[in-house]
């Protein structure tokens, strides 16, 4: 792993907007995964910026996003559809039919957590994923569990994502409890893997990914198996880290 150490949320954002962008210069027509939450927002508004300057462009990208809650349509302002929409492919010169992100509305989701496998699959895998953290160590919304699930599956919130998300929903009594999340193995296949945390409260989830046993009970620790992973966090975020490396 290489850490991308950063003095706060702006540097991180700009330093991961410049793998990204590096990314799209060198594969124009890349798979990019992308997430959600507030720790990409920064990375897409520089993105956007150089894309308006036209020193970056989206034209032959490809897009698989991570997750989507059940339940929310595409126009709704919570789900994951409109984020993306709102935060960077309406501001970039993507092809919106290259944009893909699970369809939380779906009647039958087995059928359509296998079409999503089944698509990143025809996409050839994803070239670069972008991951937040979150304070569980859930990495999009797999979950701490018994086992690492491999493929796309529906999934029920912990109660720690349901109270570290409720504050993007204005009546929290409509927070979705369940969502359709890729499974480890498109995220362990990506060819890179750029994990971006920022703040004290992801340090914990942090120290213990990368330092801590691989264990399903916090599944971004799965991540120490993974060739090629850029960690681009600031200081507050790295803080345990430090600490637990100074020990060994
Ligand atoms: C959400 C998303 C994840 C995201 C994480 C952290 O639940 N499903 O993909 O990385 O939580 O969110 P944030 O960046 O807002 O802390």
């Amino acid at each position: 792993m290489r850490i991308v150490r950063c003095a706060g949320y702006r540097e991180m954002s700009r330093q991961a907007a410049n793998l990204i962008s590096a990314q799209v210069i060198m594969k124009p027509s890349c798979v990019l995964g992308l997430a959600t939450g507030s720790s990409p927002v920064g990375a897409y508004d520089q993105l956007a910026e150089w894309v308006k300057k036209k020193d970056l462009s989206f034209a032959e990208v490809s897009t698989v996003n991570l997750d989507e809650y059940r339940g929310l349509a595409p126009q709704d302002s919570h789900s994951y559809r409109y984020f993306m929409d709102n935060n960077l492919f309406d501001r970039v010169d993507v092809r919106k039919e290259r944009t893909n992100v699970p369809d939380g509305l779906c009647a039958d989701p087995a059928a359509e957590c296998a079409r999503y496998d089944a698509l990143v699959d025809r996409l050839g895998g994803i070239d670069l994923q972008l991951l937040g953290i979150g304070r569980n160590g859930h990495i999009g919304f797999n979950e701490p569990g018994d086992a690492f699930i491999r493929d796309t599956h529906l999934t029920a919130l912990t109660e720690s994502t349901l109270e570290a998300n409720r504050r993007f929903f204005e009546d929290a009594s409509q927070m979705p409890c369940e969502a359709l999340t890729l499974g480890i193995r498109h995220i362990l296949q990506a060819r890179r893997v750029v994990v971006i945390a920022s703040g004290v409260e992801k340090a914990d989830a942090i120290a213990r990914a990368f330092t801590g046993p691989v264990t399903p009970r916090l599944p971004a620790s799965i991540l120490q198996f993974h060739p090629d992973v850029v960690l681009v966090a600031d200081e507050a975020a790295l803080s345990l880290l430090d600490k637990a490396e100074a020990a060994v």
